[in-house]
């Protein structure tokens, strides 16, 4: 799948069917999250990978009750290691850098899930203190986003997307 035809016609998707992926598959989705870019190349990306119903419904509780999570065969959580980027860029790397960071190997990974076939929806809502509690993650790795990933039982119709006269401004704002 070309990379733009990957980036137009990835949906988030909800459903999923229960039959699980297999490992190869997962393997290179999360080894296209490690290809993200990163300040300074620190890589501050960690990611949990559950597969247990009895984990999966803890997170999705953590996920506001975002129950649908569970139908899901694997759930990954990304999460940014923030030490990582303090030792390189102290204030800016904790708070700022680490968050684009992980965020760039999401949406590879995103893109990846899509052109292997399988779905996937970016979760960002959640109980930050519940979800870390829940994943026994140590001070200073933070969770950033929760990848339910499977075979989609729906195809979603795009959301639209403002248009790019209204979100370009030349030269200035
Ligand atoms: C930071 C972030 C947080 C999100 N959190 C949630 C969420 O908690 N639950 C959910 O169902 N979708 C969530 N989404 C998915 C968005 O709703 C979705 O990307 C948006 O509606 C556009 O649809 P599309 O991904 O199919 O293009 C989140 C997306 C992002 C980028």
């Amino acid at each position: 799948m070309h990379v733009l035809d990957a980036i137009k016609t990835r949906r988030s998707v909800r459903a999923f069917r229960p039959e699980p992926i297999p490992d190869d598959l997962l393997t290179k989705v999360l080894e296209a999250g490690t290809w993200a870019p990163s300040a300074g190349n620190l890589q501050p990306w960690e990611f949990i990978v559950v597969k247990s119903q009895e984990m999966k419904v803890k997170i999705a509780r953590a996920a506001l009750h975002q129950m649908w999570i569970t139908e899901a065969p694997v759930v990954v959580v990304a999460c940014a290691n923030e030490k990582r980027s303090e030792m390189g860029y102290g204030e800016r790397g904790r708070a700022f850098y680490c968050i684009c960071d992980v965020s760039a190997a999401v949406q590879n990974m995103l893109l990846a899930i899509h052109a292997l076939g399988l779905a996937s929806c970016w979760i960002g809502a959640f109980d930050d203190y519940e979800l870390s509690e829940v994943l026994k993650l140590p001070p200073g790795v933070r969770p950033i986003a929760i990848l339910p990933i499977g075979y989609g039982r729906e195809a979603p119709r795009s959301p639209p997307r403002r248009p790019l006269s209204s979100v370009i401004h030349l030269e200035h704002y």
